[in-house]
């Protein structure tokens, strides 16, 4: 089962909306930081479309990418709520084709971790050269290994929300720098609980690795900070922003 297409139903009522509520208001400081100017944007393993959706409100052109079916039929459904057109590409972030270029990649909350090999990562940071502008940006964010390695390291939490109760069974592997999450929902349905469960794999990657496939694909970073500040980020920093810019063609 590949993992988002059951949780999907549950997603945004599990606090999975908190950081795309957070991040907006930092991702208009970096822009306005780096001069940005352009329009169009294209938001990257989008999920249930909430980071979209709050862009296309605010004037943006975007569009969302996401291999997950179910997550963007979430995503759909809020666009048409709104009566906003958002264009939702069912795709792979490894292996994906836009119908035009844009000004900005963004791939937030953990998304750019699940992808679990290194050349796979490059492939990923190629694609998003492609489907950039001259000098358009890219913004993401990462899990750390530390991060991975204090975050989803042999704990198991729960919560009950009413009527979505989450187990979240978590483990590390530091060898091979592998998360795993093991989810388990029980969902009301009328007088009885669905029960699911649904595994999900996060790589930590050495940031010079990340910094080298970036470069090798024509993307600069301008800077890494400690995510949702302004920090330069620590050993012990969790959560990494990066943002790049595209280097002109052949340089
Ligand atoms: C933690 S969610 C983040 C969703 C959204 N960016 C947010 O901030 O709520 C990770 C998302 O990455 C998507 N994803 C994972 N691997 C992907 C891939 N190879 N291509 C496209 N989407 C992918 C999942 O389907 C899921 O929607």
């Amino acid at each position: 089962m590949e993992p988002y297409n059951k949780f999907a139903e549950v997603y945004d009522k599990v606090g999975c909306l908190n950081f795309s509520e957070k991040i907006l208001p930092y991702l208009y400081q970096l822009l306005e930081r780096y001069s940005f100017k352009g329009k169009k944007v294209l938001d990257l393993a989008c999920g249930t479309g909430e980071l979209a959706l709050k862009l296309a409100k605010d004037g943006f052109e975007v569009m969302g990418l996401d291999r997950s079916a179910p997550m963007l039929e979430k995503a759909k459904e809020k666009a048409q709520r709104e009566g906003l057109h958002i264009p939702y590409l069912h795709s792979d972030m490894r292996d994906f084709l836009l119908p035009h270029k844009v000004d900005l990649v963004t791939c937030l909350f953990d998304s750019i971790n699940y992808i679990l090999r290194y050349d796979e990562l490059e492939t990923v940071f190629g694609n998003v050269y492609r489907a950039l502008n001259p000098r358009g940006m890219f913004i993401f964010d990462m899990n750390t290994i530390f991060g991975l390695s204090c975050g989803w390291d042999d704990k198991k939490t729960g919560e009950d929300l009413g009527d979505v109760a989450v187990i979240w069974d978590y483990s590390w592997n530091a060898e091979v720098r592998l998360a795993t999450l093991e989810v388990t929902v029980f969902q009301k349905r009328g007088n009885i609980y669905r029960k699911f469960k649904e595994v999900h794999k996060e790589r930590g990657y050495d940031p010079k690795n990340v910094a080298k496939a970036l470069r090798r694909k024509g993307l600069e970073i301008l800077d890494r900070f400690k995510c949702m500040g302004f920090a330069k980020p620590r050993k012990d920093t969790q959560r990494v922003i990066y943002i790049c810019r595209r280097l002109p063609d052949g340089s």
